[in-house]
């Protein structure tokens, strides 16, 4: 679903968050593990503020599992406990309740000294669009919630469901807006699918992730394209060219740059992620 973000709108989805966040103890926010940091809110860490987090990296099945350690590694180093998933499956899925209570065993512990016999964690998902927040929600309390309001500036009454005795989760996500003003991390939630069509040029994008996958997947990206060494050495430009002629599409460049686009999003091209750590140390913001 396609949602078109206004500065009122953004400042109205923060808003919301912002007065959600007071009734929870622990914030999960969910992330692409293709793109950990592109696809997070510019502000998130700002609207999280102190409270306890846990990251999610969703869609593992799909990203690189060197760099997805290398990420958790990460965001573990800037305090925040994370853990890497795949919501369609449920792989995993059951450890993030006791994450979530490990990181609140001080709280817990104040409040069973206070007699509470069985105090719960309330905790809510936060995201973008697409990251999948809805399916790890469904996930969690083994239900298929229709997950109604799913759309900033929509308010429902909220419910907490429970996953187990002592955790709860908001029915409600929280949506947040992508980093869409960035060129580079448009396109690379363009291939991903985190942003819908319209808002940009597939050529562009498709000539992107050509470039991006022979850059950082060059075996994976020559064998799910049959090409062969001479094909690999030639230009970018070259290459889509020669791509569009072997796949039939002739002179539409456009048609390859979409197949690109298809194949990079059904996982065609072999598992990737197409960022680490380190490309981001320059405006590094984690640190809280
Ligand atoms: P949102 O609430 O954050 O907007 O995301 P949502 O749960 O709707 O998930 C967005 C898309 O990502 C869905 O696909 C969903 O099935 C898929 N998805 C969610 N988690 C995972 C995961 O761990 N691995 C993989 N491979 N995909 C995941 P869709 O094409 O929009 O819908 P559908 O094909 O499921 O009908």
């Amino acid at each position: 679903a396609q949602i078109q973000w206004f500065p009122g709108h953004m400042a109205k989805a923060r808003k919301e968050v912002q007065a959600r966040l007071k009734q929870v103890d622990v914030v999960l926010e969910i992330v692409d593990a293709r793109v950990p940091e592109s696809s997070r809110n510019p502000m998130m860490n700002q609207i999280v503020g102190q409270k306890p987090r846990i990251m999610v990296l969703n869609k593992q099945d799909l990203a690189d599992p060197a760099k997805t350690k290398l990420w958790l590694d990460h965001f573990r180093a800037g305090g925040d406990e994370a853990i890497a998933i795949d919501a369609q499956h449920a792989k995993r899925l059951n450890q993030l309740p006791a994450l979530a209570k490990q990181l609140m065993a001080a709280k817990i512990a104040k409040q069973k000294a206070r007699g509470i016999r069985n105090p719960a964690i309330r905790a809510i998902c936060i995201g973008i669009p697409n990251v999948g927040k809805s399916t790890v929600l469904n996930r969690l309390v083994h239900k298929n919630i229709a997950v109604t309001g799913n759309r900033p500036g929509v308010t429902k009454n909220q419910q907490w469901l429970a996953v187990d005795d002592t955790f709860q989760v908001l029915d409600t996500p929280g949506i947040l807006w992508p980093k869409f003003e960035d060129e580079l991390i448009g396109q690379k939630l363009a291939l991903t699918g985190a942003i819908a069509d319209a808002v940009f040029q597939e050529d562009t994008v498709g000539m992107f992730g050509l470039a991006t996958f022979r850059r950082l997947y060059p075996e994976q990206f020559r064998v799910a394209y049959g090409l062969n060494a001479t094909d690999m050495a030639l230009s970018d430009s070259d290459l889509m060219v020669h791509l569009s002629q072997k796949n039939g599409f002739g002179a539409d460049y456009n048609r390859m740059a979409e197949r690109i686009i298809f194949d990079a999003r059904q996982g065609k091209l072999g598992r990737y992620t197409l960022e680490v750590p380190a490309d981001f140390e320059a405006d590094d913001d984690d640190a809280r």
